[in-house]
């Protein structure tokens, strides 16, 4: 009896997992969390109109949900001011990435990414045999002209780029995202991943049009929209592009409860100033605890900040790890020099003094240890 004849490729692929889930070490603790800040995810929840629609849905779960998004994609046109074939709906960012690499990427394939930025389309190029050439960041910002200089030296299918970045929180302006593009070499498309835009200021969106086959821009319902349990994102782009995902995509892969729920959320423009003001001021305060304690949080155009622990890796782990044992979950960068910081997500005020508490007790327990 043999085992099942798995491909070359999936043999040759590590068993690790992008992210390790806080439910998983929570298990391994033996205990809950008491607050939750390191998924990016929104404390502060979808509109309560989500919320009434994805319960109004539950009891049309039975049914499968509309194959082809037609009512949220239709809206998301609608709110984007492009068509419908414009617009690409599916499980998240994450999902769509995985597709669009299946699309577009085989073994040998050349793609291009930042050193240390999300990991998860990392890990979809692996998936299908591509290979990764990473640039360094600029100071603490992705460096489009970098990117797109290494994809054209490489001859690259794809590059990725998140604006605002993911672990860092830096962005750049729409406009120079655009300008950059000047320099995109022939046949290499552009993933712009947008999942934090909303959290951004005025101008961070590139004002690319939808038509533009040099570029696809990604958004989802799980930052601001605070729904990241229920898989929603979508992608942007010209209609062929578009139509591709069909192809490879799990035409019933999305909940219709999911479907209602991002629907309603975003017909809740005055939810969505809500959460961003909330955003805005939780910031302010992760900020100043960072301060008073000697830390220095970067700038952030997300729902998280960054905090620079002053001192290298080593250090910045053992700082998250002694916030872990208090109950905290919070994370912070891969890559050095960025893994000089924690990263910890916007929580409302209980999350945050709760930070408040554990932080200056995590700081002294690893500068007793490291003195
Ligand atoms: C830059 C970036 N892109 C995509 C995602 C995932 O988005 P989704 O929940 O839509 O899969 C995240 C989540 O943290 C992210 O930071």
């Amino acid at each position: 009896m043999t085992g099942p004849r798995y491909t070359p490729l999936a043999q040759s692929l590590p068993a690790t997992v992008p992210f390790v889930g806080p439910e998983t070490q929570e298990r391994q603790r033996g205990a809950a969390f008491i607050a939750r800040l390191g998924a990016n995810e929104s404390v502060f929840g979808p509109s309560p109109r989500a919320i009434r629609a994805m319960e109004q849905a539950a009891s049309d779960i039975w049914m499968y949900a509309d194959p082809e998004n037609h009512d949220l994609r239709h809206a998301l046109a609608e709110y984007h001011g492009v068509t419908p074939e414009n617009i690409v709906v599916g499980e998240g960012i994450d999902g769509l990435l995985g597709y669009l690499v299946r699309l577009i990427v085989g073994p040998g394939d050349s793609v291009v990414t930042s050193d240390g930025a999300y990991p998860t389309f990392n890990y979809h190029v692996a998936g299908f045999g591509g290979v990764l050439h990473k640039v360094p960041y600029a100071g603490d910002h992705e460096d489009p002209a970098a990117l797109f200089a290494k994809a054209a030296e490489v001859g690259a299918k794809l590059v990725y780029l998140a604006n605002p970045d993911n672990p860092i929180g830096s962005w750049h302006s729409g406009a120079d995202i655009v300008a950059a593009m000047d320099a995109l070499p022939d046949g290499c498309l552009l993933i712009l991943d947008e999942a934090y835009v909303e959290c951004a200021p005025e101008g961070t969106a590139a004002p690319v049009s939808a038509d533009d086959p040099r570029v696809i821009r990604m958004r989802t319902f799980s930052k601001v929209y605070g729904m990241a349990g229920a898989r929603v994102g979508y992608a942007m782009g010209a209609p062929d592009l578009i139509a591709a995902f069909n192809k490879v995509r799990n035409h019933f892969g999305m909940n219709r409860a999911a479907q209602a729920g991002a629907l309603a959320a975003l017909q809740d423009g005055a939810w969505l100033e809500h959460i961003q003001t909330q955003i805005a001021e939780a910031r302010e305060r992760i900020g100043t605890i960072a301060r008073e304690n000697g830390l220095e949080p970067l700038p952030s155009a997300t729902n998280f900040v960054a905090i620079d622990c002053g001192r290298d890796g080593d250090f910045a782990k053992a700082v998250l790890e002694a916030l872990v044992a208090r109950g905290l979950f919070v994370r912070m960068p891969f890559a050095a020099p960025q893994n000089r910081c924690i990263r910890v997500s916007c929580g409302d005020t209980a999350d945050l003094d709760a930070f408040a508490v554990a932080l200056p007790k995590a700081l002294a327990e690893v500068r007793s240890n490291t003195a």
